[in-house]
């Protein structure tokens, strides 16, 4: 590693749902500070969108469909990762969906199973095959995509706050088990970011402003905002840090 500390020159970082909004940006960080990095969706046209993103800005990376939910699409991914690179030190659990629900007493199973499946048994199956590859090398990071959601009980949107908890202490208990291996997993949990998937709040006009007055610095997430917290947590400074939550939320949850 050389005197910029986040600098992933020789490293591998799989980003799980990186063919758009976060995880998207989060893979051209990782490539643009010299990681060889794979992204997945369960969609083609977004992965061949994304890529062709990447490359108008000279990055490359590994596009493989995968469905994170299903098991057999995960092995085939990791063995796409495996036989391409030949190694993982990063892996970035940021698949997440939501859908609006009634009460969780309420919710229907089907919808349960599928919020619970696209946050939390997601990152489970995915950081199942990426241990033994990060054992093997002695080492590597695991970044958990949450979401102030985890924390704050919110209505219509239960099953996801329950899958979000879920994922943060499943974050607390990999990384107990995974110290003495040299494998930090912490978790980033923003608050609302300029997406597709939070499109609905942010481009109703009044629902925005309404957001933005409860936040104390006055505007949601870009991007670029929750990258920061995520290379960190995979760079050479946070290599004392495991087990954490880092809410990037622009202080919205102090209030
Ligand atoms: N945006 C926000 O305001 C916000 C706030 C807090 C937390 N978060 C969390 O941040 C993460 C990223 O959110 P985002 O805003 O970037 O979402 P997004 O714009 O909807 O992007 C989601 C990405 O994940 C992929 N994906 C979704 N389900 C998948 C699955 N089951 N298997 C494989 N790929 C899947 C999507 O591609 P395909 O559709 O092609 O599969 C896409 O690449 C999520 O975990 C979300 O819960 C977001």
């Amino acid at each position: 590693m050389g005197t910029d500390r986040i600098d992933f020159t020789g490293k591998t970082a799989l980003v799980t749902g990186g063919s758009r909004g976060l995880g998207l940006a989060m893979a051209g960080a990782f490539a643009e500070k010299g990681a060889h990095v794979a992204i997945c969706g369960r969609k083609q046209e977004n992965l061949d969108r994304a890529v062709q993103e990447l490359k108008a800005k000279g990055l490359q990376v590994l596009a493989h469909p995968a469905h994170m939910g299903k098991a057999d699409q995960v092995d085939a991914l990791f063995t796409a990762v495996e036989e391409t690179f030949g190694r993982l030190d990063i892996l970035v659990n940021n698949v997440g969906m939501n859908l609006p629900t009634p009460s969780v007493a309420e919710v229907e199973e089907g919808l349960w199973d599928k919020i619970l499946e696209g946050n939390l048994k997601s990152a489970f199956l995915a950081s199942g095959r990426a241990v033994p590859m990060m054992k093997a090398r002695g080492g590597g990071r695991i970044v958990n995509i949450s979401s102030i959601a985890a924390r704050k009980a919110t209505r219509g949107m239960g099953v996801y706050c329950v899958a979000k908890a879920g994922l943060e202490m499943y974050t607390r208990v990999l990384a107990a088990e995974l110290a003495g291996d040299g494998i930090c997993v912490n978790a980033v949990a923003p608050g609302m970011v300029r997406t597709g998937f939070s499109k609905p709040f942010w481009g109703n006009e009044a629902l925005l402003q309404q957001i933005t007055a409860s936040i104390p610095m006055g505007r949601i997430a870009e991007t670029g905002d929750v990258v920061g917290a995520v290379l960190f947590l995979c760079s050479s400074w946070a290599d004392y840090i495991t087990g954490e939550v880092v809410t990037v939320d622009g202080g919205g949850s102090i209030l």
